[in-house]
């Protein structure tokens, strides 16, 4: 069924000689902030006008420690001006309570991936300093609810941001926030939290469900009394609402181990929660992420419409992202990146040290296939989940992925991803794929010694699931700087590239931001 054909654009053999020329740039601090910066882009279609927010971990040491972890950096920012024939290039460090509260400190704040070297310590008269720092360094993604810019990552709170001056505001304010006197330094909960509970974790995926501006996200409770009280909570908002709004509680599912969850599926009449990481008590004095965010499986939970809970069982996977759900005659469909083992464990993926030793991140085990998933409500498979991983490059791996989102949480067939191990061989052989997984049909962009980022399609007014375009960042390890590639989706030609005055490290989830109803953009 998924059998494999395989067009090359823009692609060149890695070069010889220069293996992984520049890699180290993914992991090495970025210069001080870019001011903004234009260049003429004829190439770009009329309808493309808006903002692409793209961040990540880009500074990775100070004069005091650095960080162990990747994902440990403090946030930057990259904002790109798109339409009326131009493009221009802005940069901004993220204002965060963890970098300001890290910078007073002299130390790294609260809950971090990996201890820092040095390790840190807290003043005998607070011994748990890092327990009570809220996590905002929040350069995973990004969501607009009413007039708010908001920036996420697995936290219980979203970082206000104006997009125009880069300033950071308070966390989003919600008509049911409640400080709890256990964990309140934390932030705000919703009140519908169980009294005695903590908060541990929300989501950076709030998921839209389809034809709606409703949006489906999750926060992990952890219960007093472990093993018996804790829960994943599913709730809605309506992201259309300007203001504080209450968040409607959909269901709190009871699990075994407090659920950590990244991502998760939603299409119209369905929600599904592979639980398959909990949270563990973290070292109190030392907390990290790594080591506190465990393998737990508990099958997949999912919800339909009427908020009944259906409990499936299938081989144990790990996951980060979700790449697509959507119902079909027997039931509902997840295709997702599957792992044997969890990704959030120190390995080439996340380990600075780790990253950078070529033999350590080729032979890295940690790999992951897109799995599609099939939880049958009907017919004579009832209960039971079919699975069929799609076929790819022997011993590559993919994340990252993206859609038209007009086809999220519905049948579609085709998705974006950035590619590791493109050449079997080599994490560093990296490509952005576009894989039609109705024909099997996968188009490749590639450039020897170039490691771009995740992929984000932004649809043209057609609707049609290949009319857009597809934009990401690049990093040239040959120039030692990234750039903006954006692409036609249909034919992955080359419509535009912008060279910036240096490089980008390692970037998260982009998201393009159109203008306000009424407005275009001119830059
Ligand atoms: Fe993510």
């Amino acid at each position: 069924m998924f059998s494999s054909a395989v067009a090359w654009c823009s692609i060149a053999v890695a070069s010889a000689g220069t293996p992984d020329l520049g890699w180290e740039l993914l992991v090495t601090t970025a210069p001080e902030t870019t001011a903004r910066t234009c260049v003429d882009a004829p190439g770009l279609p009329d309808y493309l006008q808006g903002r692409y927010i793209v961040s990540g971990p880009a500074r990775f040491e100070t004069d005091n420690y650095k960080f162990q972890a990747i994902f440990d950096g403090f946030g930057k920012m990259n904002r790109f001006e798109v339409g009326g024939g131009s493009l221009c290039y802005t940069s901004a460090w993220l204002n965060t309570t963890f970098a300001r509260e890290s910078e007073k400190r002299g130390q790294a704040a609260g809950m971090i991936f990996e201890e820092t070297i040095p390790p840190r310590s807290c003043p005998l008269t607070d011994p748990m300093c890092n327990m009570n720092v809220p996590g905002d360094n929040d350069w995973v993604n990004l969501i607009q609810i009413g007039d708010d810019t908001c920036l996420l990552t697995d936290a219980t709170q979203m970082l206000k941001i104006d997009l125009e001056t880069f300033e950071t505001h308070d966390f989003k304010v919600w008509a049911d926030d409640f400080t709890p006197s256990v964990g309140g330094g934390l932030g705000p909960v919703p009140s519908w939290l169980k009294s005695g509970h903590i908060g541990t974790a929300g989501s950076a995926h709030p998921t839209r469900r389809a034809g709606t501006n409703t949006y489906v996200d999750v926060l992990s409770e952890m219960g007093p009394v472990p093993g018996q009280s804790s829960f994943i909570d599913v709730y809605t908002f309506d992201a259309s609402k300007a203001g504080p709004q209450n968040r409607t509680l959909v269901s709190r599912v009871k699990a075994k181990k407090t659920p950590y969850l990244h991502s998760f599926g939603v299409t119209p009449n369905y929600i599904i929660l592979p639980i398959n990481h909990a949270m563990a008590i973290p070292d109190m004095l030392h907390p990290t992420l790594m080591g506190g965010i465990v393998e737990h499986w508990e099958g997949v939970s999912v919800l339909d419409k009427d908020n009944k809970l259906h409990k499936f069982d299938t081989d144990p996977f790990y996951h980060f992202h979700v790449v697509n759900s959507f119902e079909n005659a027997t039931g509902v469909t997840m295709d997702v990146g599957a792992f044997d083992k969890t990704p959030v464990q120190k390995s080439g993926f996340m380990d600075i040290a780790m990253f950078l030793n070529k033999t350590v991140r080729d032979t890295n085990p940690i790999r992951n296939v897109v799995r599609r998933l099939h939880f049958h409500f009907s017919g004579p498979q009832t209960g039971e989940v079919t699975t069929e991983d799609f076929d790819q490059v022997a011993d590559s791996a993919s994340d990252l992925f993206r859609i038209h989102p007009g086809y999220e949480g519905m049948p579609y067939c085709i998705y974006y991803a950035m590619q590791w191990w493109a050449d079997g061989e080599n994490m560093a052989s990296m490509a952005v794929v576009k894989h039609n997984v109705c024909t099997g049909v996968k188009t490749l962009w590639q450039q020897p010694n170039t490691y771009p980022g995740e992929p984000e399609m932004v649809p043209g007014p057609s609707g049609a699931e290949e009319d857009g375009v597809v934009m990401f960042l690049a990093l040239d390890g040959e120039k030692r700087k990234s750039k903006l590639v954006i692409l036609d989706a249909e034919t992955f030609t080359e419509l535009e590239v912008m060279e910036l005055p240096s490089h980008i490290p390692f970037t998260a989830h982009g998201r393009f931001v159109p203008p306000a109803e009424g407005q275009s953009m001119v830059v």
